[in-house]
């Protein structure tokens, strides 16, 4: 299978899966205990119809959403995800490339592996942090700065992750940074030899958020590691107002589920919510951002930007999640397989999909503009 015949995101997966290493996709693709969340947070979005508006007119159609501040071109952006240059050599650079080519925004995590000036200085599409807090408040204060200094435009602490999710797929692989491989994750790697070689032909993988801090040359800091000893677990709602205050810009919080946290980060001056679980990678048998978000619009939808991520794979679910009042969809997978298949140019036809599907989509639902979606375009059943 090529590029040019990947028309979804299970076509995007399936060529992923051909050219990684299985331990690196099962990083991806894997999530956590039973992968009940994982498989839910999709399944949520065939819980309601779409009922299109017929006889419009509906010849231009207008995507463009203005979400934390930011206008974006499209609903959709690539949310910040860890170890992008594990999965293509160029990973946060053909991210950041493909999405200003979409004039949409994406993001460089704490455990990003190109620097987030870097990206900064090249491109003009908003660019967020994926911040995670440390036991170490002077590193969380430096690192702020740092991103403050080269105009980072949103500040997004994730609060879904103050532990590691048990990855089984992880542990059975034995994946970890550097690799501390079991002898059948060693054959996966063996017999995937092109990712191999490109891994050691292209500049040495690092994490430059953290590597002034990070020592990894003693023994592997398995992601696992690194959220159970760096994280801080005792982080408060005191300590988040303190960080908010600091940012003083667009500061949202990624792993927002309840009404009652909804409120909260109202009330310590976060410009925006990210309803999500992490792709179902930390706690399953959570409920589906999906599921959630009717009722967190409605409480804080005045108050607050609502976003929402997690199992998004097609243009209608991004029209399903703004019909209920988010004002954008965040998704992680969705481009991490065409990264892993093909880097920027599979970035781009992931992203081209997904804009042609949610023109489609307008147009069949008789939307001009997403302020056309409402509550009334969608039954559950
Ligand atoms: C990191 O954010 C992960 O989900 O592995």
């Amino acid at each position: 299978m090529r590029l040019k015949h990947c028309h979804n995101f299970h076509d995007f997966r399936k060529l992923a899966k051909r050219r990684l290493p299985s331990p690196i996709f099962n990083y991806i693709d894997g999530a956590a205990d039973d992968e009940v969340t994982y498989r839910r947070n999709t399944e949520s979005f065939e819980t309601c119809d779409l009922v299109p508006n017929v006889l419009t007119g509906v010849e231009d159609i207008d995507m463009s959403v203005t979400v934390m501040g930011q206008k974006l071109d499209m609903p959709i952006y690539c949310s910040p995800t860890a170890l992008q240059r594990l999965f293509h050599h160029d990973g946060e650079r053909a991210v950041a490339a493909a999405a200003a080519k979409y004039g949409t925004m994406f993001g460089v995590s704490s455990l990003g592996t190109v620097s987030l000036a870097e990206i900064r200085k090249k491109h003009n599409n908003p660019q967020v942090y994926q911040f995670y807090y440390h036991k170490d408040r002077g590193l969380n204060r430096a690192m702020m700065e740092s991103a403050k200094e080269a105009g980072v435009e949103i500040m997004m602490l994730t609060v879904d992750s103050i532990t590691g999710g048990n990855r089984e797929r992880d542990l059975r692989t034995g994946f970890s940074i550097p690799f501390r491989l079991t002898i059948s994750g060693m054959l996966q790697f063996a017999i995937k030899p092109m990712w191999g070689i490109n891994y050691v032909t292209h500049a040495k993988f690092s994490l430059p958020q953290l590597d002034q801090h990070v020592y990894m040359s003693d023994g592997p800091l398995s992601i696992g590691r690194y959220f159970t000893e760096m994280l801080d677990p005792s982080m408060t709602w005191y300590d988040v107002a303190e960080m908010v205050k600091q940012w003083d810009g667009q500061f949202c919080l990624k792993g927002i589920m309840s009404v009652e946290d909804a409120r909260k980060a109202v009330d310590i001056g976060c410009t925006g919510i990210i309803l999500s679980n992490h792709g179902g990678r930390q706690l399953d048998g959570s409920r589906s951002p999906f599921d959630q978000l009717a009722e967190i619009v409605d409480a804080v939808g005045d108050k607050i930007d609502v976003i929402m991520d997690s199992g998004v794979q097609r243009g209608t679910h991004v029209l399903k999640a703004l019909s209920l009042g988010a004002k954008a969809v965040g998704g992680g997978r969705f481009y991490l397989y065409p990264l892993a298949a093909a880097g920027q140019p599979g970035v781009e036809r992931a992203l081209e999909l997904m804009r042609t599907e949610i023109e489609r989509g307008m147009r069949l639902m008789g939307c001009k503009s997403v302020n056309d979606l409402s509550s009334s375009n969608l039954r559950f059943r």
